[in-house]
């Protein structure tokens, strides 16, 4: 079955496409290259699965080109993942941001509409759909912030409250994949993702955190005098889930799409894999021996004090639950940091 992945030299694009080359699926990829690191994305595709696989070097706000790749390639499937991915970049420039990921959402969903009605639509949607989460009971303990009256994390029947300009259009989007379901009989599925991590993610100051620590970690290696800032006080938790999981997620909700067809999932970590920015770096400490010198800058704008996802709907669907462990997976995330940062 052919799969086209707009956003496909990204980080989860190219770890979707990494899993479904290798296991013999016809894989498209649409992208503008725009996001840092994307070129060696693409660069490490070929290098990894050669030249038998298609590349559309394309904006996903151009109406006409997501068209014609649809009718082109009548995709089985579609994972649209391009998008405009910082809450910071969504402030500078909302045009931009709901431009990408509203009108570039129903540019991909009036396309298979119109011409290929067949086609299976997921969408990478997030946790920042339901807002600042501020009327939610917390305790604040020494190294996190802990949600009272929700010990298994939070479902998918939280009230919707986009929270900046990038919760709204990514909100926009979200909505438009579940509805073109129930009003054009599509079959879509929405994840409203936590934290993702792993490698082929070219982390910056404003998004990947964990990535970003990690290489904030091996700088601290190199020159013990440096600190670097966060916003707000470090307990903020969210629930991490590593690459290798996310892209079985996708995997496992087509191959049963007949109950995931028209459903929104919470999809992250759970519980046993959240994880605070300060207890993030006592285990960056640990492995470099290096600590972490930060300073504190003000809250972000309608920042999480605690995001944990309750996948249980996911699991009862279709199977799914996370397997890699955050501590397995911070040190591989560290070794690829190490790797493709620091040359060694
Ligand atoms: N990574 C996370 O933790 C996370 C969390 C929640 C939701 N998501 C969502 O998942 C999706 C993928 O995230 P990611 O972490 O892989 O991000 P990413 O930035 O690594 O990948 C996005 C890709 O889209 C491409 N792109 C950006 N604008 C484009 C445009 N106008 N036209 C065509 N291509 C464009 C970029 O070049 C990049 O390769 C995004 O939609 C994001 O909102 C990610």
């Amino acid at each position: 079955m052919t799969w086209l992945i707009t956003g496909g030299c990204g980080f989860i694009g190219s770890n979707l496409a990494d899993l479904l080359m290798g296991q013999g699926e016809q894989v498209v990829l649409l992208d503008n290259l725009s996001r840092v690191g994307s070129q060696d994305n693409l660069l490490w595709l070929r290098e990894r699965h050669g030249i038998d696989w298609s590349f559309v070097q394309a904006d996903i706000r151009d109406a006409g080109i997501v068209e014609k790749t649809v009718r082109q390639f009548k995709p089985k499937v579609i994972a649209h993942l391009a998008g405009q991915v910082a809450m910071t970049t969504s402030i500078q420039n909302p045009r931009m941001d709901f431009e990408i990921n509203g009108m570039g959402t129903l540019n991909v969903l009036e396309s298979v509409r119109l011409h290929s009605p067949n086609t299976i639509v997921l969408y990478s949607s997030t946790n920042k759909v339901y807002g600042s989460l501020e009327e939610m009971n917390y305790r604040e303990a020494d190294l996190r912030y802990e949600l009272i009256d929700h010990p298994n994390g939070l479902n998918e029947s939280l009230q919707l409250d986009g929270h900046s300009p990038y919760g709204c259009s990514k909100l926009t989007g979200d909505q438009y994949v579940r509805d073109y379901s129930r009003m054009f009989e599509l079959r879509t599925v929405v994840f409203r993702h936590s934290s993702m991590y792993g490698g082929r993610q070219f982390a910056t100051y404003d998004q990947g955190w964990i990535g970003w620590f990690c290489q904030k970690a091996l700088e601290m290696q190199d020159s013990k005098s440096l600190t670097f800032t966060i916003s707000g006080n470090g307990k903020q938790v969210r629930d991490v889930l590593h690459a290798r999981d996310l892209v079985q997620v996708y995997r496992q909700a087509v191959a049963h799409i007949e109950t995931s067809s028209g459903q929104i999932y919470n999809i992250g970590g759970g519980m046993e894999n959240s994880l605070s920015l300060l207890e993030l770096f006592k285990m960056l400490e640990v492995i470099t021996g290096f600590p972490m010198r930060f300073e504190r800058l003000d809250w972000r704008h309608g920042d999480q004090k605690v995001f944990v996802a309750d996948v249980k709907k996911a699991r009862n669907d279709f199977g799914w639950m996370p397997g890699v462990s955050k501590q397995d997976g911070i040190r591989e995330m560290v070794e690829w940091s190490r790797e493709i940062f620091h040359g060694n």
